[in-house]
């Protein structure tokens, strides 16, 4: 997760010369830092480099990436707002992720997986509502419970471009595309029921139908230990897991039927490269003999993450045998 970004040197180089938006939204700066991890850690899959919030932009939502993160000029909160956005291509709308992932697939020639990714209607609304996202999602929540046909409208409307936009990176060739909920964790499960899961439903089973045979789909929510029944019946093929839910635990609670992945802390990056060797293997023992288990971080890597320390995790992982 974020696994190219301000921790590399070369990605720093690159953005003194390029803003973030100018790097996800032409191709060839676009390849050039979704190789990065490849090239500096030789990891098993390449996400493609972009971000979540670029075709809300496309929908007609003003959007910059200042020093404070992204924020929304114009948040959504009420039916004129919304009837500002408008419905995208992602084929025309959003080609330069499509040209990206292609030229990936293409460069990599089956040697490893291309990921494609895309925000789900939940955490996008939530960006688009608060306009910027801190500690929680306090005004969508009340928009939310107010009126909860606005949102609902909203989701209805993410919904359409999700699908259709995640479907188009299965086109392009991504080996699996993950779907990210971040701010639904901050939903009580009977909440979840009502305005995540069946727009998680709505997406991987469109996806499934049209891209089954060839494209994986996963599933990741932050904070999301008390949802994990709610996550089981979203359609997904992986669940990730992020850090502070026991893996084992989960596949207890799920059975054999998805592939889990996760879950070191991204924090514990910050402890020296033989920490981290530690921790992972003893992520990786946790979970020694499953066949569905994937090795992954429970969030983002952080900016400030030790390169060295990123290394020793994925030799850590390399050098594992299950
Ligand atoms: O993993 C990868 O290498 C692919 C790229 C990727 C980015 N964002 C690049 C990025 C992915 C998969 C994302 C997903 C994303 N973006 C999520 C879901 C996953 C999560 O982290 O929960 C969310 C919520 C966003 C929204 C977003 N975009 C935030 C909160 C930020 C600020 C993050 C920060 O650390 O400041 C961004 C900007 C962003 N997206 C950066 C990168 C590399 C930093 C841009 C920069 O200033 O250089």
């Amino acid at each position: 997760m974020r696994q190219a970004g301000r921790y590399m040197k070369e990605y720093r180089d690159l953005k003194e010369k390029y803003t973030f938006k100018e790097m996800c939204e032409t191709p060839e700066l676009a390849v050039e830092v979704s190789l990065l991890p490849h090239q500096l850690l030789d990891i098993d899959a390449l996400i493609v480099f972009n971000d979540i919030l670029i075709p809300l932009e496309r929908m007609g939502a003003p959007l910059t990436y200042a020093d404070g993160g992204p924020r929304f000029l114009e948040p959504v909160r009420d039916q004129a707002a919304f009837e500002k956005l408008h419905d995208i291509d992602p084929r025309t709308d959003s080609s330069s992720i499509l040209n990206t992932i292609s030229e990936l697939v293409r460069l990599m020639d089956g040697e490893k997986a291309v990921l494609g990714f895309a925000g789900a209607p939940f955490t996008l609304a939530s960006y688009l509502v608060e306009g910027k996202l801190g500690q929680g999602v306090e005004t969508l929540k009340k928009v939310m419970f107010e009126n909860p046909k606005f949102i609902h409208q909203l989701l209805e409307s993410l919904t359409r471009m999700t699908t259709d936009y995640l479907s188009a990176q299965a086109e392009a060739g991504a080996s699996a595309v993950q779907l990210f909920d971040t701010w639904a964790g901050h939903l009580a499960p009977a909440e979840y029921e009502e305005f995540a899961l069946p727009y998680h439903q709505e997406i991987f089973k469109a996806l499934k139908e049209k891209h089954g045979d060839t494209t994986g789909t996963i599933l990741y929510v932050r904070d999301s230990a008390h949802l994990i029944s709610q996550m089981s019946r979203s359609g997904a093929d992986t669940l990730s897991i992020e850090w502070r839910t026991s893996i084992r635990q989960v596949r207890q609670q799920v059975g054999d039927q998805f592939s889990l992945q996760g879950n070191l802390d991204p924090t514990a990056l910050f402890a020296s490269p033989a920490e981290v060797a530690q921790r992972t293997q003893q992520i990786l023992e946790e979970n020694r003999g499953d066949p569905g288990y994937i090795f992954n971080l429970g969030h983002g890597i952080l900016p400030k993450t030790p390169v060295e320390s990123v290394r020793a995790l994925v030799d850590t992982v390399k050098n594992f045998s299950p």
